[in-house]
């Protein structure tokens, strides 16, 4: 397999000598979606957190393109390009859906705090915040506070704030959690929509998403790699089927 844009190699994370990821090597292809599934405690939350810096490793290493990142912080490695959703673009629930679009534009851009406040500042990020709010459906809500959000509207202000960082590699945790029905499909049409020239790696617990939205998913099952491949090929497996539905439910 060609080298990947983001690739783990044996990345293991214990918390007091309890193995939560366990020797995982991962390549995720540039341009894939890539999703991260298992039942509940198989380490999913920990290997996304390693993945984007928010902890980090007991041992093994992580390499974006090209470069070892395994020691960086999540600051540095969102410069270059791997961005996790909420990261740097926390949603500000006081201030209008425009105005939180706007901000996470101009931090995107490395202002200095203190212009990135200023009012004409903001007003110059207009037509792109304008272009953003409109791909993850938000026209309508231009004007209201972040915080009157109905949940599902307010994920999606969430993906459009990391969209506002222009990602090559965005990590999205559960993106669908929580959601209602109608707000599920809602999200994976995005999903879809906003992947297209980038690279998405997913934690989703639903499988529909999954399967209609993933060209390649690693099933996770006590810290380790279960198996790995598309769809069609992880669904089969006997041991996914097992611990999906014999074994101890899934989240
Ligand atoms: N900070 C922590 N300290 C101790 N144990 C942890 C910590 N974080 C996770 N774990 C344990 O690691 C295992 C995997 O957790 P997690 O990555 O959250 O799984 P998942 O997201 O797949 O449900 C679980 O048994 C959990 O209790
Ligand atoms: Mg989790």
């Amino acid at each position: 397999m060609a080298p990947g844009i983001l690739q783990a190699k044996a990345l293991t994370k214990s918390f007091k000598g309890f193995y939560a990821v366990d020797g995982v090597t991962l390549n995720v292809e540039e341009g894939s979606i890539h999703a991260l599934i298992g039942a509940n405690g198989a380490g999913k939350t920990t290997c996304f957190n390693l993945l984007s810096k928010f902890l980090e490793p007991t041992s093994g290493s992580i390499v974006f393109k090209g470069k070892d990142i395994t020691r960086s912080k999540p600051d540095r490695v969102a410069r270059l390009g791997l961005v996790r959703s909420f990261q740097i673009s926390a949603v500000f629930g006081g201030l209008s859906v425009m105005e939180n679009v706007s901000l996470a534009l101009q931090r995107g851009r490395g202002e200095s705090f203190d212009f990135w406040r200023s009012p004409r500042a903001l007003a110059h990020q207009r037509p792109r915040a304008e272009e953003l709010l409109e791909s993850v459906g938000l026209s309508a809500y231009k004007e209201t506070p972040a915080a009157e959000l109905p949940y599902g509207r307010k994920r999606a202000l969430e993906l459009a704030t990391t969209l506002a960082l222009d990602p090559e590699v965005m990590l999205l945790d559960e993106p669908t959690a929580g959601m209602a029905t109608e707000d599920v499909g809602r999200i994976a049409r995005l999903i879809q929509t906003v992947a297209k020239g980038r690279t998405v790696v997913m934690v989703e617990h639903n499988l529909g998403v999954v399967s209609e939205l993933c060209d390649r998913i690693t099933v996770l099952a006590r810290g380790q790699i279960l198996v790995e491949g598309d769809y069609e090929t992880v669904s089969r497996d006997e041991r996914v089927i097992e611990s999906y539905i014999g074994g101890g439910g899934h989240e």
